[in-house]
């Protein structure tokens, strides 16, 4: 047995579960998959079994930890995390059926995918006390948001950078408790809520881009707060602008447009913020293609990798809540929307990336 058939066989499985989870498990993809992983099975037995097992950081394959790495590993590895499984053991003479009924009880929510020649064992998983206390986390964490932004609103005091930072230390902590982003999101119950929520929910969809990217401890944190500050200019709009239900008109819309400047010009003037941060303030908005604003056509400046990560945490969380004004989409419908406008709005290899992650987290 080797490395090699090890990584073809997690990644055939990790290519099944996400389209499953992507689309259902009625799409033709995830048949193709589930079969390829299926035929590589029998080069796989170690005797008469094949056990996988999750311990620690590692994923142990007969016996013995497997030290490739890569994204499909990775996301395997979070996956068995997620459903709480510690050990898989699949034996000789298992049917395609039998494998199909894994995928599926991997997948989706309270499928029972043991069968006469697959075991899985099963550690407890998260409990309702568990998301209570996330609920707790994020109320608190809203709470701080709010109070900083406050502040710079009324031009009372500098932004407190220290106090953010928490935040977005403690979201990081909240992810790696629930890898599952949907848990953690939070919703908007009150409108005037509304500024810090979204700042809060985009910090948590860059951070779970970065963590999914294996991005160093001391960067992520920048990342995380250029997520949190993203859209700091809107502070310097007009109120009445910012509040409007109805559709902006030429006037207000030249002055909504302006906050990736406001929120640039902002944190370039305080001491102590990352230069991430003041980037993707700025740039949050200019597309991939160059085609957004502020206008950049007369310099040669392309989106930094981390304003593109804050663009598509940004979109997906504008599409998935739900407003006064508008219906709050499907993750997979806004997925496949991300899809259609890469390579345009978005990087492609961003999308990919958030499009893979997300499918190996969140089951449908
Ligand atoms: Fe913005
Ligand atoms: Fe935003």
């Amino acid at each position: 047995m080797t490395e090699g058939k090890i990584s073809d066989f997690t990644a055939s499985v990790m290519a099944a579960l996400s389209n499953y989870a992507l689309y259902s498990g009625k799409h033709p993809i995830v048949d193709e998959f589930s079969e390829r992983a299926f035929s590589l099975v029998k080069d796989l037995y170690a005797g008469d079994t094949i056990s996988l097992a999750l311990i620690g950081d590692s994923l142990v394959f007969n016996d013995r930890p497997v030290s490739e790495k890569g994204m499909h590993i990775d996301n395997f590895i979070m996956r068995l995390r997620r459903k709480g499984v510690e050990k898989i053991e699949i034996r000789k003479g298992v049917t395609l059926e039998e494998f199909k009924r894994f995928i599926a009880g991997m997948i989706t929510r309270d499928t029972s995918f043991a069968s006469t020649h697959i075991s899985v064992g099963i550690v407890e998983v998260t409990t309702t006390e568990d998301k209570y206390s996330i609920k707790a986390v994020l109320e608190e964490n809203i709470e701080k948001v709010k109070e900083v932004f406050d502040k710079i609103s009324s031009r009372d005091a500098k932004l407190d950078v220290r106090s953010l930072e928490a935040t977005v230390t403690s979201l990081m902590a909240l992810l790696k408790r629930d890898p599952n982003v949907l848990t953690i999101l939070s919703p908007v119950r009150k409108h005037d809520e509304y500024p810090y929520v979204h700042a809060i929910n985009v910090a948590i969809l860059t951070l779970f881009q970065a963590e999914a990217m294996s991005v160093s401890d001391g960067l992520i944190s920048d990342i995380g707060l250029a997520g949190l500050l993203h859209d700091v200019g809107k502070l310097f709009v007009p109120k009445e602008v910012i509040d409007k239900q109805t559709e902006l008109d030429q006037h207000e819309w030249n002055l909504m447009r302006l906050h990736p400047l406001h929120g640039a010009m902002y944190l370039s003037s305080l001491p102590d913020i990352p230069k991430l941060a003041m980037i993707a303030a700025y740039e949050h908005h200019i597309k991939f293609d160059r085609s957004g604003y502020p206008d950049i056509h007369r310099d040669n400046r392309s989106q930094h990798p981390v304003s593109q990560m804050v663009a598509v945490a940004d979109f997906f969380e504008v599409m998935r809540t739900e407003r006064p004004y508008r219906r709050s989409a499907e993750s997979g419908a806004i997925v496949n929307f991300l899809h259609q406008r890469a390579g345009e709005d978005f990087n492609p290899v961003i999308v990919d990336q958030f499009a893979a992650s997300f499918a190996a987290v969140n089951a449908i």
